[in-house]
């Protein structure tokens, strides 16, 4: 991992400890999880206890200690959303991706896990993907969209070469003498 990257978050904030919540949050964000060896150098920098910053990173749910998918799905397990087959949601993703929530695919692409409420019970049931929400979607529009993020990106197919610029007719050389400009007898 980038140790450097990690330096250049702790200097951003002056190495100020009371600053160790912005640090971790900018450390997941880069890195998608926080790494062990990233919650050591910020003890370190900020002159803090290990166990500290530990407790910090796994007390607040927003952190992670294990590294997250490229792609992050959330499914909404609340009672609305449970209601109208957020569970039935999750189940047929876990087997489209062939991970349990909360885990990460082998190939590191997708992440999912069941969430509580997310406070949008009107649009249930809803999943978020990447911070997008998709309210009232169904099991299948999931698969769907989780198939089009696997999808390997196609190149935009290059642009057609212009057309070569026409050259203008060859002037044809006249024979003789142009009758037309002869006035008549
Ligand atoms: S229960 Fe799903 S948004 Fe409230």
């Amino acid at each position: 991992m980038n140790l450097e990257r990690v330096e250049q978050i702790i200097e951003t904030y002056g190495r100020d400890r009371m600053n160790s919540l912005p640090i971790l949050e900018d450390i997941q964000r880069e890195f998608n999880y926080l790494p062990r060896q990233a919650l050591e150098l910020v003890a370190k920098r900020l002159g803090m206890p290990q166990g500290h910053v530990y407790q910090l990173a796994t007390f607040f749910k927003a952190f992670t200690l294990s590294p997250k998918g490229e792609h992050q799905c959330k499914v909404c397990l609340g009672t609305a959303c449970h209601v109208k087959g957020g569970a039935l949601i999750l189940e047929t993703l876990e087997k489209e991706l062939k991970v349990k929530a909360g885990a990460t695919t082998a190939d590191g692409k997708f992440s999912i896990e069941g969430v509580r409420c997310l406070g949008a019970c009107a649009l249930a049931p809803i999943i978020v993907i990447d911070n997008q929400p998709l309210g009232q979607i169904t099991a299948d529009a999931a698969v769907q969209k989780i198939r089009e993020l696997a999808a390997p990106k196609t190149a935009p197919s290059p642009a057609p070469a212009p057309a070569p610029a026409s050259k203008p007719a060859a002037a044809v050389p006249k024979r003789g003498v142009d009758m037309s400009a002869v006035p008549p007898r």
